[in-house]
């Protein structure tokens, strides 16, 4: 897969006669033929405070049935419209997670057992309302658990992607997009779930034409990225009389012409498993000189904002304004951002004026520390250079480059690493957006670089490949 990721790699003057053919621009809701949309339970407000949710702690509450009103406000809250905006009849408005060019190509789909007052049964999510399209009745949560590995769940979550509504605009290098979005909102439904107190169990390495067959996915055209469990075990025997929702539940098309790329498919399927396997452990590198280790200070939040708020605040602000962040101000954030080992990992590049020399710092998520690669020169600049000249990314008070040795994670874990690495940059990107709002910093998420320029940053290691950018402040 480190193929797929060198083979759209943008370079100078490789973008130059880029156009889009704006009447063909794809629809941003999936419409159901036959299933028309159902208005969602009132939602309740989730109670969580963003930080208790956000730093890594055990959810002590105990697993009982979730309530109607709060799978709605999880619905809203992954995948929701936060700032509507109608253009021509279109709503172009923003939604809760990031996505690139605002193209929002994740889906989301619940299938619930035992939810109370809600029917058993598979529902697609809609931000248009919201609503949500009941697309099958239930039981199927053990179908399902067949399909992930484990137990069944009183709520399995799907995120999948509609890969040509980024496609349209982004060709081959769409793939990276729509794994990246799926991460932004993965993020967003994880806090969201903890938010109300349900330990979550997230899974990437699930069967993936089972799970097709599951949503009624009939082509290749969009294909599930993640899955998560929820609320406690579901009371379900499991036996072999259940139904399938059938293949194709007839959406309308997206545009008048759908696109397909050979490499953004054939290196999706590179990756698909006929088998859930058991998801990996990571660990943070081996220090040759852990001396060198700088702590950063223990996470300790000055305010106590609530989850729910900050996810419908959140927004792309590429200006810069506010103070630097303090010392315990990065250490929120990075926390935050990655609060445990994963396939990905930061290069904190520093800007003056942080109580930190300027300078490029690799973090160290299980360690919670920093480790010194550049020192006394301030690379902002042509970090920003190297993001296609993105202007604003220079005076960002902090930039985190989010990457992976894809060689190393391909030979350890075969192609299936190469979303693992993507969906945790992803991930972790939302998380750096919700806690620099935490923290009344602004953040924006960066995906357009030149990889070969960015991989040669001071600081960043033999092999890394850059997947994600963050600008902060
Ligand atoms: C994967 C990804 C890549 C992005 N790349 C860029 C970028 O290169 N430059 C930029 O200005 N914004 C970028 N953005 C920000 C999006 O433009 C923004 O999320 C989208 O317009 C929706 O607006 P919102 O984040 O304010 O809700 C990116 C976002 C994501 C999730």
């Amino acid at each position: 897969m480190s193929n797929y990721h060198e083979e759209t790699v943008y370079q100078r003057n490789s973008l130059l006669g880029y156009s889009l053919d704006w009447s063909n621009r794809p629809l941003g809701f999936k419409n159901y033929q036959h299933r028309p949309p159902l208005p969602l339970p009132e939602a309740l407000s989730c109670p969580a405070s963003f930080w208790e949710t956000a730093l890594p702690a055990k959810i002590k509450k105990p697993s009982r049935p979730p309530q109607a009103g709060e799978l709605s406000r999880i619905l809203r809250l992954s995948a929701g419209i936060t700032r509507p905006r109608w253009e021509d009849g279109r709503m172009l408005g923003a939604r809760a997670p990031a996505s690139a060019g605002g193209l929002y190509p994740s889906e989301l789909y619940v299938l619930t057992s035992g939810v109370t007052e809600v029917e058993d049964g598979l529902y697609h999510f809609t931000p248009l309302g919201p609503a949500w399209q009941y697309l099958w009745p239930g039981p199927l949560a053990a179908y399902a658990a067949r399909s992930l590995g484990g137990r069944p769940a009183r709520l399995t979550f799907f995120i999948t992607s509609l890969f040509w509504r980024s496609l349209w605009k982004y060709n081959s290098r769409a793939y990276r997009y729509c794994l990246l979005d799926a991460g932004h909102m993965l993020a967003n439904l994880e806090l969201a779930l903890a938010g109300f107190g349900f330990p979550v169990r997230s899974n990437i390495n699930f069967a993936d034409n089972s799970v097709s067959v599951l949503l009624g996915l009939a082509n290749l055209d969009e294909a599930p990225l993640a899955a998560v469990r929820a609320g406690g075990a579901a009371e379900e025997s499991g036996g072999p009389e259940f139904k399938l929702p059938p293949l194709d539940l007839e959406a309308l098309p997206l545009s008048r012409r759908i696109g397909r790329d050979y490499l953004l498919l054939s290196s999706h399927r590179a990756g698909d498993l006929e088998q859930p396997l058991a998801e990996p452990l990571w660990h943070d590198p081996e220090i040759s000189r852990p001396e060198e280790l700088i702590s950063l200070p223990v996470p300790t939040p000055a305010g106590n904002p609530s989850l729910q708020e900050i996810i419908i605040r959140r927004q792309s602000r590429r200006d810069f304004g506010a103070p630097s962040p303090s010392l315990a101000g990065l250490s929120l954030l990075l926390k935050a951002c990655l609060p445990q080992p994963a396939p990905v990992m930061a290069l904190v590049i520093a800007g003056t004026g942080l109580e930190l020399a300027a300078g490029s710092y690799l973090y160290l998520p299980g360690r919670h520390a920093l480790l010194a690669r550049s020192k006394g020169q301030d690379w902002r600049r042509i970090v920003a250079d190297a993001c296609l000249g993105q202007g604003f990314i220079a005076k960002a008070k902090v930039q985190i480059i989010l990457w992976a040795d894809l060689d190393n994670l391909g030979k350890k874990g075969g192609p299936r690493f190469y979303r693992h690495a993507m969906l945790a940059a992803g991930k972790a990107g939302q998380r750096c957006y919700l806690a620099a709002a935490a923290l009344g910093l602004n953040c924006c998420g960066v995906g357009a670089f030149y990889d070969d320029d960015l991989a040669v940053i001071n600081g960043m290691p033999h092999r890394a490949s850059p997947l994600y950018l963050l600008a902060c402040g």
